[in-house]
Parts: structure tokens; C-alpha cells; sequence
């Protein structure tokens, strides 16, 4: 039993398709419980209802962004999985269009009723008149029954829908001691110009991510296993989740390196508290092996998980699912938001994610442009900001503490790096959300009723964290010893 906006989508799109393409579509939500306002990011992407986890199918087709997401259409919590759609021009606006994959029904007469369209990715192929799209997915039948996760793929020819997806893996490989989990293919062009699957898995010491190949990416049996292209146990990981893959530099050059990038399922680092990390491995690729030469926290906050990104053009653009496990809980409602698009670039040391260019379109009104001094205070009209420091005028240890009833917010520079402070009041021992080291001269800090995103140089450190509700934040005020002067610039942001 669908509800009757699904049964409404169905009817306009059976209808009107290209239409439902133009112009997106007005969604209601389905239940008063599900619009949750003063907890909705303003210009952060969100679901038009229902719950939203991973990014899947992040790419461009027919010349548009297309970002397909793990959704629950029918309720604010974690169920079985559908596929969420929305196409945009910028990465920044976004139309919803209808749900894209509903669990097929004949997978789901054996499931336990969660399970469903498990996360994925998506490529263009050739299709009659142009571009299609083909999807590849984990239909889970059972939950956490990692026997009963199989990869499946299907065609979209009219960027709506799809056709019946077929299996292409049907079971795990054997012989790795692979005990768990084998989910979320992520398919891209290697060096060697082949089509590549990554999947993510586990055995006994920890992740494991798996290297599939084939000349056919439209085939149902042409997939090849490779081996394992990469194991990691750091924190206590027990398994890779949504692993994805891009060269950092032009896909064909053989000095390019390339950033595999996936999900620490249950890792905790002891030094900062904080758990299920998101981890960039830079290293060489040759459409085989994976030579890593570094490794690197992707984010210091703790919401920027199941991280997806794809080679739009000449650089590759990412985008994550802004929450983590461990602050979700399923049982919970929960308004869920994607974190800001961002570029995945290299400085020749290490792996930059700043946001996408067209976020300076956000940029409504400039509200202020001057210097702060220690006790200086920054006041808004909404939380919906950017705030631009510029650390390098006669810069020196600082804090920036928001102005909040009840939380705590706050952004500190001091010798040990670069930390959001969240939630340190009454001595609470929340994780730390710490950039260890860092050093930043420049700062972009992005507002919204439900988050902070912190990009220092240029996405060099990037800190994302969801916050409970910050729709009512008004005011902002600087911390500093005599003598530091920060350079502020702030934007009022288009919601
Ligand atoms: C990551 C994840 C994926 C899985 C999906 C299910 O957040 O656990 O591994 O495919 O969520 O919704």
C-alpha cells in the first residue's frame, strides 16, 4: 500500500513525463509529522517527505545533475529502501522528481518487510536517442542477512524510470573469509578506459573493498572478480560501506593518483571520541592494483557519511549523506538533509573538498564586511549563513561562539587545530570534532537551521556536523587575545 502522493506521482508522470522533467513536481508531505520545519536545513538538499540516508547514482546525465538517494517515502524513519530522485542544474536547486526504484515486489515477498533498493551508482550509456542511464544496486531481502544481499542493475531510458532490474552478482565471492556484508556497487571507468564495480564488504580483521571489471557494463553476466583491491582495520572498522573511486587529475595519465574513498561501519577513534569516519585513501591505480601512499579523514566532523562522487567534467564533485549512524537512530523521526556538493581535488600533499563553485550563488545580501576584534559580535537575520574569515591579517588562537539558548556552537582555532566545539556544556564529553594540526588562513563556515559545514583553504579541512536546530541562531561573537584581528565577511544565504 503505497500512499495516495505516491499514487498522485504516478498519475502526473504516466501522464506528463517530460513535464514532470521540466518542472519537477509540488510534493505534499505525507503527514503532518513529516514536515518538521524548524528542523529542516533551509538550503541543504532534503527529501520532499520521508527519511533520506546515502547519496547513490550521483552523476550527469542528459546534461543535468541527477542525485538518486536511499529513501523511505512514508515515513521519517529508516525502512525499506526506495530510491529518491532529483535532477539540477547547479547542484544547488533542485527539482524531486517521483521515487525512482521501489523494492521490487518479487524480492520483497521474501523479505521481512525491511531490507529493499539498497545504496548504489549509476553511468551513462548509450540508449536509443541519446543518453540512458544504468543503475546498479544492493537489494537487500533480510535485514543484515549479508547472504541474502545481491547486486542487481537496470536500465533507465527515460531518466524516470527503470526497467526490470536484472541480478549481475548473485553471491559473494568465496574463498576471502568474507563473513559480512556485500553491498553498494560503485561503478566507474578505470585508467585502462574498462568499467570497474567496487563493493563493500568485511571479513574477520575488518573492510574489505572488492574489485570487479567488465567490457560489457550493459551485460547481466559479464562482471569479473579481481580480488580484493584494498583491506583496512583502522579504528576498529568492521566494514566498508558505499566505497567510490576517483582520480584525482585526468582519468588516463599515469601519474595520476586516485582517492578511494569509503565508509569506517563502526570505527571509533580514541583520540577525538568520534565514530564511522569517512576515509579518503590516496594512492596509484592501474585498473588492478591500488598502490596507497596516504590516507586521510575526508571530514573532521562526524555527518558527512556514505560520501559519492563522480568525474563531472574535468574534476570530480561528491556529496554526502549529512548525518552518521551513530547520532541516528532508525527508531527515531528524522528530518535528513545531503551535505553541500563539493569538489574532490588534490594539492600535491593532500585530498581538498571544497564546496562546488556555484555555492557563491546562495549568496543573497552581504550583511557584513569588516574587521573583528576579541568580543566583537557578527548578528544575523537568520541561521541561513556564510561567514568568510580571512585568518591571515593578524591572526593568533580565537574562538567564535554562536549564540544559542541551549546549545553550545562554536568554532575554535588553538595550537592543537582546528575544532568545531558542539555541545561541551554542563562538562558533557561529547567526540571531539577535531582537524588535529591544521593551520588554516582562510575560512568558509556554512549556516543552516540544521547544520555547520567549515571549509579551511579551500577545503584542505573540511568539518561537518548536523545540529539539533539552529533556525532561531541570531548572533555570533569572537573570542580572541588582544591583538588578533579576523577579516569577517558574512552572507545572508537564499533558501
Ligand atoms: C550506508 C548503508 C549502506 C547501505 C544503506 C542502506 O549508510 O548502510 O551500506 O546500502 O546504508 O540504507
Amino acid at each position: 500500500g503505497y500512499n495516495s502522493s505516491d499514487v498522485a506521482i504516478s498519475v502526473i508522470y504516466a501522464f506528463h513525463p517530460a513535464r514532470v522533467l521540466e518542472e519537477g513536481i509540488e510534493v505534499l508531505h505525507h503527514a503532518p509529522e513529516n514536515a518538521a520545519p524548524s528542523l529542516a536545513n533551509g538550503y541543504h538538499f532534503r527529501p520532499p517527505f520521508g527519511w533520506m540516508n546515502d547519496p547513490n547514482g550521483f552523476g550527469r546525465f542528459g546534461g543535468l545533475a541527477h542525485l538518486f538517494y536511499q529513501h523511505y517515502p512514508h515515513s521519517l524513519r529508516w525502512n525499506t529502501m526506495h530510491w529518491g530522485h532529483a535532477v539540477s542544474k547547479d547542484y544547488l536547486r533542485w527539482k524531486h522528481l517521483p521515487v525512482f526504484l521501489f523494492p521490487s515486489a518479487e524480492l520483497s515477498e521474501r523479505a521481512d518487510g525491511r531490507g529493499g533498493a539498497f545504496s548504489g551508482s549509476a553511468i551513462p550509456v548509450a540508449g536509443q536517442g541519446g543518453e540512458a542511464i544504468r543503475i546498479f544496486f544492493t537489494e537487500q531481502m533480510r535485514d543484515r542477512k549479508p547472504e541474502e544481499q545481491i547486486q542487481l542493475s537496470a536500465l533507465c531510458s527515460d531518466e524516470l524510470s527503470t526497467q526490470t532490474p536484472a541480478i549481475i552478482l548473485p553471491e559473494r565471492p568465496e574463498g576471502l573469509g568474507l563473513t559480512q556484508d556485500f553491498r553498494d556497487p560503485y561503478v566507474f571507468k578505470g585508467p585502462d578506459s574498462v568499467w570497474k564495480m567496487l563493493l563493500g564488504s568485511r571479513d574477520k580483521a575488518g573492510g574489505v573493498v572488492l574489485l570487479y571489471e567488465t567490457s560489457d557494463p550493459q551485460g547481466a553476466n559479464g562482471w569479473v572478480f579481481l580480488g580484493p583491491l584494498h583491506r583496512e582495520d583502522r579504528y576498529g572498522m568492521t566494514a566498508a560501506e558505499c566505497p567510490c573511486m576517483v582520480p584525482l587529475g585526468a582519468v588516463d595519465a599515469a601519474q595520476t593518483r586516485w582517492a578511494l574513498i569509503f565508509g569506517l561501519l563502526t570505527s571509533r577513534d580514541p583520540a577525538t571520541g568520534r565514530r564511522n569516519m569517512t576515509s579518503a585513501t590516496v594512492g596509484r591505480f592501474d585498473g588492478r592494483n591500488f598502490q596507497p601512499e596516504l590516507e586521510q579523514e575526508l571530514d573532521f566532523g562526524s555527518d558527512a557519511y556514505a560520501f559519492q562522487a563522480f568525474v563531472d567534467g574535468d574534476e570530480p564533485v561528491g556529496i554526502a549523506w549529512l548525518a552518521n549512524w551513530t547520532d541516528v537512530s532508525k527508531r527515531e523521526d528524522f528530518p535528513t538533509a545531503m551535505t553541500l556538493p563539493r569538489r574532490v581535488l588534490w594539492n600535491g600533499e593532500a585530498v581538498l573538498t571544497p564546496p562546488v563553485e556555484s555555492a557563491e550563488g546562495l549568496r543573497q545580501s552581504l550583511l557584513d564586511d569588516r574587521r573583528l576584534a576579541g568580543g566583537d559580535r557578527l548578528e544575523f537575520e537568520n541561521g541561513a549563513i556564510e561567514i568568510e574569515l580571512d585568518l591571515s591579517v593578524a591572526g593568533g588562537p580565537f574562538e567564535l561562539l554562536f549564540e544559542h539558548p541551549e546549545v553550545d556552537l562554536g568554532l575554535r582555532l588553538g595550537a592543537d587545530g582546528l575544532e568545531i566545539l558542539f555541545d561541551r556544556r554542563n562538562g558533557k564529553t561529547s567526540p571531539r570534532y577535531l582537524a588535529a594540526g591544521a593551520r588554516p588562513s582562510h575560512l568558509r563556515i556554512f549556516l543552516d537551521a540544521g547544520s555547520i559545514e567549515v571549509f579551511a583553504d579551500n577545503g584542505r579541512w573540511t568539518g561537518t556536523k548536523r545540529l539539533p536546530d539552529f533556525a532561531e541562531m541570531r548572533a555570533a561573537r569572537l573570542s580572541a587575545a588582544e591583538g588578533v584581528v579576523l577579516s569577517a565577511r558574512v552572507w545572508q544565504l537564499k533558501l
